[in-house]
């Protein structure tokens, strides 16, 4: 009873974006694409709807959501303390890939923020995302549409896969641009800190901010973003990661292939296009290109798609070219790393 409804990504149809405010304000889930990756919404300050995204995704009580708005006013009432570093980002960010983590109020529920006292919230820059948010007139609480434990969705069919059958409405706006989660930063107080990589930089945010740290958490360590203690998505087959010189990756993955082979593996590379060419010849079954190695945009807007279709055509042995670990790089080489976990052997 899930109904996909296609929607213009840069003039979204009023008639759409109404109806997805309706469910929302009955407090159903509505999927919507934003320009990172689908988010699952539901009304922020209703706990009942808020308990729906968890029980549809299986996603554990103990991480917290985003609550999306469409200004800062619509956020001011949730947030106890905007400190100079949020200012800032919110002039020099939003709209954008960045979400803030800030001290919060009693209005939001405590399932919403898993009972910390801060709470994360991000002003997405999709035209579909903005108006459904305002259609609603308030926050709209939503993870990335996945089942937990897949990857983030960026394109209508893949939250159709992991969520047909359990809410009503998804808006398919089609791919999404940067394809990867929001970089969440944590403002609250001292030295800004980002608690996940993502679509905004590293580098941006020194532009603006000065000095910016990075939670790298040790083994015993607790994250300060809960989600990024979990295991995340893992393929089904085993992943390499395989990065350094062009030549030297071509070869190594080239002779993996073979083994695979040998060893009556299915195999599947996801490679730049730089590289493609050369290990066609070594016929895996599967070769998806992510995208120019200039061009990191390229590879994060694909890169879920391809380790997606991996367990979808039943790879058993995935290889996957890694890129240098700058700029968007170091987003996407944060993913690849956690996608296969122990799995992941680095060669
Ligand atoms: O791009 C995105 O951020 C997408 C789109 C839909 O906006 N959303 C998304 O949400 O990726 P989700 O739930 O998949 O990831 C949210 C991350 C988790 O790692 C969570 O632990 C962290 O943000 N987080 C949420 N609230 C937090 C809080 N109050 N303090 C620290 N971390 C928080
Ligand atoms: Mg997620």
């Amino acid at each position: 009873q899930t109904k996909r409804s296609s929607i213009n990504r840069v003039h979204p149809e009023a008639q759409l974006l109404k109806e997805g405010a309706e469910w929302l304000k009955a407090g159903e889930l509505v999927a919507f694409p934003t320009e990172t990756v689908y988010g699952l919404g539901a009304n922020a300050l209703d706990a009942g709807a808020c308990a729906k995204i968890f029980a549809a995704k299986g996603r554990p009580q103990d991480n917290p959501l985003i609550v999306h708005v469409c200004d800062q006013a619509m956020a001011n009432p949730l947030v106890r303390n905007w400190t100079p570093a949020a200012e800032r980002c919110v002039e020099h960010f939003w709209p954008g890939p960045l979400t803030l983590i800030l001290p919060k109020t009693a209005l939001v529920p405590d399932i919403v923020t898993a009972g910390l006292d801060n709470v994360a919230i991000r002003m997405p820059s999709h035209p579909v995302a903005l108006g459904l948010i305002k259609e609603a007139g308030f926050p709209v609480a939503a993870p990335s549409a996945n089942l937990s434990g897949k990857p983030s969705p960026t394109r209508g069919s893949h939250v159709w896969r992991d969520m047909k059958g359990k809410i009503p409405l998804i808006l398919d706006g089609g791919a999404c641009e940067v394809g990867l989660e929001s970089t969440v930063l944590d403002v609250s107080e001292g030295i800004p800190t980002i608690l996940r990589p993502g679509g905004t930089t590293k580098e941006q945010l020194e532009e603006v901010l000065g000095e910016v740290r990075v939670d790298t958490p040790s083994v015993n360590q607790v994250p300060k973003a809960p989600g990024m203690k979990y295991r995340h998505y893992a393929p089904q087959g085993e992943l390499f990661l395989v990065s350094g010189l062009q030549e030297r990756v071509v070869q190594r993955i080239g002779h993996e292939i073979q083994r695979g082979h040998a060893r009556f593996k299915r195999v599947g590379v996801l490679c730049t296009l730089e590289s493609a060419p050369y290990l066609q010849n070594c016929f895996p079954e599967l070769l998806f290109v992510l995208g120019s190695k200039a061009r990191p945009q390229e590879v994060a807007s694909n890169l879920f798609e391809g380790l997606r279709l991996c367990d979808e055509r039943k790879m058993d042995l995935i290889l996957v070219e890694g890129i240098e670990e700058e700029g968007l790089g170091s987003a996407v080489m944060n993913r690849l790393q956690k996608a296969a976990d122990r799995r992941t052997r680095h060669i």
